[in-house]
């Protein structure tokens, strides 16, 4: 049985072509359960593949070009690896995704075939999920069933992520494009972001994972993001070491005095961000949730406030998660800046806690939240 998204897809293809796709590929988006703004100092994260997707219908065309029409926004929008065009306009941002993959494919020579193809995604849009690198994987994958050229997550993320930051001009690290590619269904993937090593770990036995959408979104997070990592940059220089993730706690303790109060604050999260990193892994591997959840707790308040990426809304979020029965941890989750935050939960208090969330939320911040539980899925692939 298609799922309600792929039949959407699939619907739309038909409406828009007058045909039927013969290719359908899909890719997630992710929610992260530690290793926040670590990715881009090479450190650790800990994100799994969610049960939120964009899937692409399509059928290859022979004369080059890419017709998609987007089902989502009821836009069209038609380019050719040698006709790409960048416009500036934000009402279109997933069109732009989309050549900005094409453009990095080709520049990597991938052989490229064009396509028809529709697309539809249910990933929320700028709560911190991943729907762009949903919509990249996405259309990597596309190309890759459109034109048969092997298929290798590791190279696809770093190809999508060059789209990300050289096309539309966010300095993002390789998380969010690594998960989507290479998710593992049960498991949260632990990547080491200098190496693109990976291990699955397991969610403890008898938890599900929480994502609550406090319904907030902030401008100007492209410039607080790249601000962020230009800051983790200058501390690296201080310390005389490529990246962050090579300042262990100890040399940080012992020099930190050095920094001015703002790069040891931000310096601070992140190291100790990457050792709560490998800390939650190896709880997971144990089955802990208990010790999980505490990583989890510790790693928001770094966020909070050393890193200050936080807003009142997902703390007022978290906050009331911690007060629930059966919830083991909570933090923001994702960029930050608003979005959404990520809770582990006991399994049989799951609806309840769903249920309290859900008003007591509301009538703290009078916001509506969107709250559900998810499970890992695997990272892109052809459906059919
Ligand atoms: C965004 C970026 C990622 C990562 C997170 C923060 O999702 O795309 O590369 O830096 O923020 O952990």
């Amino acid at each position: 049985m298609p799922s309600a998204l792929t039949t959407r897809a699939i619907e739309a293809y038909k409406a828009q072509f007058g045909e039927s796709p013969s290719i359908i590929v899909r890719a997630p988006g992710r929610v992260n359960l530690i290793g926040e703004h670590t990715d881009y100092n090479d450190g650790f994260v800990l994100p799994m593949a969610i049960e939120r997707e964009v899937v692409i219908a399509l059928k290859p065309r022979s004369d080059g070009y890419v017709v998609v029409y987007s089902s989502d926004y009821d836009q069209v929008t038609q380019f050719s690896p040698t006709e790409l065009l960048r416009i500036d306009d934000p009402t279109e941002i997933w069109a732009e995704y989309m050549k900005g993959v094409t453009w990095s494919l080709s520049d990597a020579n991938d052989p490229l075939v064009g396509w028809d193809g529709a697309i539809a995604g249910d990933v929320p849009i700028g709560a911190g999920l991943s729907s762009s690198a949903a919509i990249e994987l996405a259309t990597a994958r596309a190309f890759s069933a459109a034109a048969n050229f092997h298929w290798d997550g590791r190279v696809m993320a770093r190809l999508c992520q060059r789209a990300e930051n050289e096309w539309i001009g966010v300095k993002t690290g390789i998380m969010d494009q690594m998960i989507s590619a290479t998710g593992k269904a049960g498991h949260a993937v632990l990547i080491d972001c200098r190496s693109l090593e990976l291990r699955p770990v397991p969610l403890p036995e008898g938890t599900v994972i929480a994502i609550m959408d406090t319904a907030t979104r902030r401008e100007l997070v492209t410039s607080a993001y790249n601000e962020r990592r230009a800051q983790c940059e200058a501390a690296a220089a201080h310390f005389g070491v490529p990246a962050l993730r090579d300042v262990d706690i100890r040399t940080f303790e012992a020099r930190e005095h050095e920094l001015s109060p703002v790069i040891r604050r931000r310096a601070r999260h992140v190291i100790t961000e990457n050792d709560r990193t490998l800390q939650a892994a190896e709880a997971m591997t144990a089955g802990d949730a208990v010790r999980l959840g505490k990583l989890m707790n510790a790693s928001h308040v770094s966020m909070r406030d050393d890193f200050e990426i936080t807003n009142s809304a997902l703390n007022t979020m978290v906050s009331l998660a911690l007060e629930q029965p059966g919830c083991y941890g909570a933090r923001m989750t994702g960029g930050g800046f608003g979005g959404c935050a990520v809770a582990l939960v006991a399994q049989e208090h799951a609806s309840g806690f769903i249920e309290n969330m859900t008003s007591l939320y509301k009538a703290a911040t009078s916001l509506t939240p969107s709250i559900f539980v998810t499970n890992a899925t695997e990272g892109a692939s052809i459906i059919t």
